[in-house]
């Protein structure tokens, strides 16, 4: 595996290497079945260290951030310094999911700003060989590569890149906001995309994200989602521990 590499505006990175959270929460999926991922988009970015052990002390394996340019997507979130300061307050891994354009110009900066997941768009690119090679190098970065489709992309174009990723995220609302309306059609490609899987004997994982609440959780669950991120779920629940125990329950409970 290659070292992290180290954005020059940045100091160096103080976790432990990415293979090591991969490995727990890959046991942690053997073990429980499909875990939920907060995401941090609607959090209290006032008090971003309590929020993240607030979230971690609540039950959660893993992180979700959603980083937005403001071109990809019509909204501007945050970028590498509050990755690396969510890196610095967290114990478990990081995902970060880049809605920008040319995800390849940052993806070393965010490797090294200790994301243990990136997952790029699809349409993110014109040229399908292009996103091969960005999802190459996530993955010689020594993080996982994983690819995000919105619910206007079939599954067929991803199709042929499926080897290269260590994940599919299948959007279940227009990438850009939290607190969307779950769109029922990621089930379907969900399902499709496992049967791919099954087919071909690949091992990438099955992700989704957006409009996840306990009436939607079941479905994608069922479908064969592994890491689901849920945001307002979470977040806009008085009680992040309860929220994700009985989200988590119900996903186990339909897998
Ligand atoms: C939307 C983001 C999501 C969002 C999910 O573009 O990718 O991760 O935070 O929020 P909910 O769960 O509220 O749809
Ligand atoms: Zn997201």
């Amino acid at each position: 595996m290659v070292a992290r590499s180290t954005h020059p505006l940045l100091p160096t990175p103080v976790t432990p290497p990415a293979g090591q959270a991969f490995e727990q929460l890959s046991a942690t999926l053997e073990a429980r079945g499909p875990v939920v991922l907060p995401a941090l988009l609607l959090c209290d970015f006032g008090h971003l260290a309590r929020e993240v052990e607030r979230l971690e002390e609540a039950g959660a394996v893993g992180l979700h951030l959603d980083v937005m340019d403001g071109r990809f997507v019509p909204q501007l979130t945050y970028g590498l310094v509050v990755v690396e300061a969510v890196r610095r307050a967290a114990k478990g891994p990081l995902e970060v999911h880049l809605m920008v354009e040319q995800p390849e110009t940052c993806i070393a900066d965010y490797a090294g700003a200790g994301a243990d997941i990136i997952t790029i768009h699809l349409e993110g690119f014109s040229d399908p060989r292009h996103a091969r090679t960005a999802l190459q190098q996530i993955a010689a970065l020594g993080a996982r590569a994983h690819l995000a489709i919105s619910p206007g992309t079939p599954v067929d174009r991803a199709e042929p890149l499926l080897d290269a990723c260590d994940g599919v995220l299948v959007m279940s609302v227009e990438p850009g906001f939290g607190g969307q309306a779950f769109d029922p059609a990621a089930v379907e490609k969900l399902a499709r995309l496992a049967a791919l899987r099954a087919e071909r004997g690949g091992s990438f994982r099955l992700a989704v994200d957006g409009g996840i609440s306990t009436k939607t959780i079941g479905l994608v669950a069922a479908a064969g989602a592994e890491l689901i991120v849920a945001g307002s779920a979470v977040i806009r629940a008085d009680d992040y521990g309860r929220a994700i125990r009985e989200l988590e329950q119900i996903a186990r409970g339909a897998a």
